[in-house]
């Protein structure tokens, strides 16, 4: 699978190769401008618009195969999925199966190459995957826009990585199925800003608090949710100006408050949720160090104690370096823009 940044697959399923089995890739993003809260729980209808670019590391690659067993197997990272994690596949599985008209049960396999559950967006490469997995061994006629649609009913930010570079999650409006047919992610041109993303890995380790958990909570209950939402609407149309004018440090200031503003407001929630830890603490001061030294660095978090920082490509030595001295950071690979969700070809897999 070769990549061109930009240049989409006009339909994802364009390689559909079985009649009942189907391999998918996908890539995980870092939302910019963040996805936090729903307006409608059951269709992963978003309150506010986001915006992300898809990575070209931590690959997922899941197969779904068709069975006759009473009930859907569901194998993930090698161990056999159990509780919440089980239940959202085989939701996810009931829903392609009604709109196939189908209903026999599925084998599903799946492997993230990148840390499951640690706020590093495995969800999103993971229900990408599923979705045009599953989708191509059902045999749904689905092309790309309908794929995020429904990417997005496993785990909200997953209809973004339907797409590679730099992607738009519409909010659209309306709940139910009206908001469903208007919620949907899409590309958007930013390959010349040819950014690298260095991801300062401080714990692998799975969140106590999911993400789904903490959204719904922060909305719920936290003061500082609603002026936290009002301001990512306004981040969306600066971050999506300052990605067309390709003005980096513009981009990076708009994405750290975002998050920053995030984490605020799950601070603020009862009880309050804190994903940072200290060493995600010594990481952005590092990110801020880093900017008095002149280097245009910048910070986002997603669910997680783990630290994403955007910069120039031509800075990141510079960058990996600075974030080699603080402690504690594990691993530090280096992303850039990724492509979107494909099958494998048969022959590949
Ligand atoms: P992350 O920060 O990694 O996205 P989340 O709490 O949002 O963490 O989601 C992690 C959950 O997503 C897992 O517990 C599991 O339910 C689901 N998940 C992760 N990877 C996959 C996958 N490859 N296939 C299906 N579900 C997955
Ligand atoms: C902080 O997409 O994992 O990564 O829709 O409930 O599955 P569900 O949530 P999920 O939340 C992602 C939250 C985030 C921000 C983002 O990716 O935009």
């Amino acid at each position: 699978m070769t990549f061109t940044p930009g240049a989409e697959l006009a339909d994802p399923l364009a390689d559909r190769f079985g009649e009942d089995a189907a391999t998918a890739v996908a890539h995980p993003n870092i939302a910019l401008v963040k996805y936090w809260g729903k307006r409608d729980e059951s269709y992963f209808l978003p309150v506010t618009g986001s915006l992300s670019m898809t990575l070209d590391i931590y690959p997922t690659t899941t197969t779904v195969r068709l069975s006759t067993e009473p009930a859907d197997t569901v194998v993930l990272n090698d161990r056999p999925a159990v509780g919440e994690a089980y239940a959202r596949v085989a939701r996810f599985l009931d829903l392609v199966r009604a709109r196939a008209g189908r209903d026999e049960h599925a084998e599903v396999v799946s492997a993230n190459a990148g840390p499951t559950g640690a706020g590093l967006a495995s969800s999103a490469s993971g229900f990408a995957a599923l979705a045009v997995a599953a989708a191509a061994a059902y045999g749904l006629d689905a092309d790309a826009r309908a794929l995020s649609r429904l990417a997005r009913r496993g785990s909200g930010s997953a209809c973004r990585s339907i797409f590679g570079g730099f992607v738009v999650w519409h909010a659209g409006e309306g709940n139910g199925e009206a908001g469903d047919a208007n919620s949907y992610a899409e590309p958007i041109d930013g390959d010349a800003l040819d950014p690298a993303l260095v991801v300062a890995v401080v714990d692998k380790a799975s969140k106590a608090v999911s993400s789904r958990e903490a959204m719904r909570r922060t909305c719920d209950t936290s003061p500082f949710y609603l002026p936290w939402a009002d301001a990512s609407r306004i981040d969306l149309e600066e971050m999506r100006k300052a990605i067309a004018r390709r003005d980096l440090p513009a981009v990076g200031e708009i994405a750290e408050r975002n998050a920053l503003g995030m984490h605020a407001s799950m601070l603020l929630a009862r009880p309050s949720v804190r994903y940072l830890s200290p060493r995600s603490v010594e990481v952005l001061d590092r990110v801020l160090a880093l900017r008095a030294d002149g280097i245009a660095a910048y910070a986002t978090i997603d669910a997680g104690p783990n630290v994403t920082v955007l910069c120039a490509r031509a800075d990141e030595h510079r960058v990996i370096a600075a974030l080699r001295e603080v402690g504690g950071v594990v691993d530090m690979p280096v992303a850039h823009l990724g492509p979107g969700a494909a099958l494998v070809p048969d022959g590949a897999r």
